[in-house]
């Protein structure tokens, strides 16, 4: 599921490096510094759970020297992709389907999830493991798409594609009619729910760009 949904492997991961700096804008950095540094400790564990080619973390360790910053990643062209690490940083090769992290119980002071429920076959084994590792009081950011309209989905997504076109061939359109299914996985109200069944409270909840993808902050109970 994750090879074709990432479609080329490498492409995908140029994709990410592209795009790192839409995610985490300077309003992303600002709801980070509202709702997660307020949790950090003397010393900082911060999980990054599908790190893709693992800039996050890179960031993190610069932001916040002393911090220790854990990229947790499966996609080998990923894991290749993510070079020299800083001081502080270190990469957990696990596949977050039903993960056994190595790491104590009650360790964790806050972790983020930046894109990564939608492509799993199901998260709950994944948050449950999170509770485990998270310190009380612990927090997740989680960034995601939501479910919304395909006419928004089609205007976002197929720039070039003439979707309508009878020229336009099948597997382009199988392609594009896929990527919107797995796109629109999860509610905002789903992720809530998967969130408070897994034993956390729902801090912040917002959608943005034009309400296709969340940001969730939720704290362990
Ligand atoms: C859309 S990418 C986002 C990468 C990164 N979080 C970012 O925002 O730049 C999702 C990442 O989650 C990883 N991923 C998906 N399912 C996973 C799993 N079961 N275990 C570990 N990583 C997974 C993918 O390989 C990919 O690198």
């Amino acid at each position: 599921m994750l090879a074709r949904h990432h479609r080329d492997g490498e492409s995908f991961v140029e994709l990410m490096k592209e795009t790192y700096d839409n995610r985490f804008d300077d309003t992303f950095w600002t709801a980070w510094q509202q709702w997660i540094e307020p949790v950090f400790a003397e010393q900082t564990t911060v999980l990054d759970l599908g790190c893709g080619p693992g800039l996050f973390i890179k960031e993190l360790a610069g932001r916040y020297p002393g911090v220790h910053a854990m990229g947790v990643e499966c996609a080998p062209y990923m894991l290749e992709a993510v070079g020299e690490l800083p001081t502080g940083c270190e990469i957990i090769e696990e596949d977050l389907q039903n993960p056994r992290l190595p790491l104590d119980d009650n360790s964790v002071d806050a972790a983020l999830a930046a894109v990564l429920l939608h492509e799993m076959h199901q998260p709950v084994k994944l948050l449950l493991e999170l509770q485990r590792c998270l310190k009380p009081g612990g927090r997740i950011y989680i960034i995601d798409w939501v479910r919304g309209p395909l006419e928004t989905y089609i205007h976002h997504e197929s720039k070039t594609l003439k979707v309508f076109d009878p020229a336009t061939s099948i597997n382009e359109l199988e392609d594009l009619f896929i990527h919107f299914i797995e796109h629109n996985r999860f509610s905002v109200d789903d992720l809530s729910y998967l969130l408070s069944c897994t034993g956390f409270n729902v801090l912040d909840s917002r959608t943005v760009r034009d309400d296709r993808y969340a940001h969730i902050v939720a704290e362990k109970a």
